[in-house]
């Protein structure tokens, strides 16, 4: 099946996420949904994307969920249908690689819980966001109520949950929800520059490092230092932390030439 919404396109060890429904804002369908879960496996399974921009091209990041789609569903329906939706809102948090959100314009509810999943999110200087949900009556259902108060804490996150109010990229910057401002024009092209930084990194100490964080993010202090003497000691099982050292004692620091292995 050909995804009509979302496509990865790959350059240079770069995969692209991208969201194409310009007539409804990027909104998220559920066949938005599929698509995303799909494109996320395939950037995940593909050895040649080292690494991940999500973008919504020039105008708009994603509106949020399909309201039009989601005011005619019933309780049951929604029962049925949410473990999708945070199934590939989690198959984008979980590519095991790093991940950065290019935010032009809108990204509100299900838009703004997507650059949440990412790992850094880059923000035009036009870029709002925001969790108005609870101005349709409803709550966030892609992660937003669990993932934004642990990026900007409670307080921040309960504020925006409660008065659904948009956010500009300067508030946005102040508060930790977005990483880095650039001109709208600019911000693509900033996402895939940090993203290239990773095309020649040593792919399975990123992925352990991605792993590790989000897991200790997860548990208590002594169980994440658990988890992170486990990833250290395996770490070494890896070619490339042979190759690295190696290169460090023998031409110093940031030499080294990685096979990814
Ligand atoms: N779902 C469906 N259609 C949407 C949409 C959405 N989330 N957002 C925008 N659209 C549609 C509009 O209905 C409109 O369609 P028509 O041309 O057919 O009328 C078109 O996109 C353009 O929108 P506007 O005319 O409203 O454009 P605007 O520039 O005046 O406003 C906006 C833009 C501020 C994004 C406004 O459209 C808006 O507030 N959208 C809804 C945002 C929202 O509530 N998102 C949360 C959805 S719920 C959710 O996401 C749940 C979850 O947690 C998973």
């Amino acid at each position: 099946m050909t995804a009509e919404f979302v496509r990865l396109e790959v350059a240079d060890g770069v995969g692209t996420i991208r969201l194409d429904r310009a007539k409804a804002m990027n909104a998220i369908s559920i066949q938005v949904q599929d698509e995303l879960a799909l494109a996320a496996a395939e950037a995940t399974d593909r050895s040649d994307v080292r690494a991940v921009v999500v973008w919504g091209g020039e105008k708009v990041f994603a509106a949020g969920n399909d309201v039009k789609e989601m005011a005619d569903m019933s309780y049951t329906d929604m029962v049925d249908r949410v473990q999708k939706l945070q199934d590939a809102v989690n198959a984008v948090a979980r590519i095991p690689k790093p991940v950065v959100a290019a935010v032009n314009g809108y990204a509100l509810g299900g838009g703004c819980e997507l650059a949440l999943a990412a790992d850094v999110r880059f923000a035009a200087d036009n870029a709002v966001l925001g969790q108005p949900e609870v101005l349709l009556g409803i709550i966030p259902g892609a992660g937003g109520t669990q993932r934004l108060p642990r990026l900007v804490g409670p307080s921040k996150a309960k504020d925006l949950l409660y008065t659904g109010r948009f956010v500009k990229a300067e508030e946005a910057l102040a508060i930790g929800l977005v990483d880095r401002v650039v001109p709208a024009a600019d911000v693509y092209a900033e996402a895939v520059a940090w993203a290239s930084k990773f095309a020649t990194a040593a792919p399975y100490a990123l992925r352990a490092i991605k792993e590790t964080v989000d897991r200790g993010l997860e548990v208590d202090i002594e169980t994440g230092l658990q988890v992170e003497r486990h990833s250290f000691a395996a770490i070494f099982a890896t070619g490339d932390s042979r190759t690295g050292m190696q290169s460090f004692i023998e031409n110093g620091p940031g030499k080294a030439t990685f096979e990814g292995r």
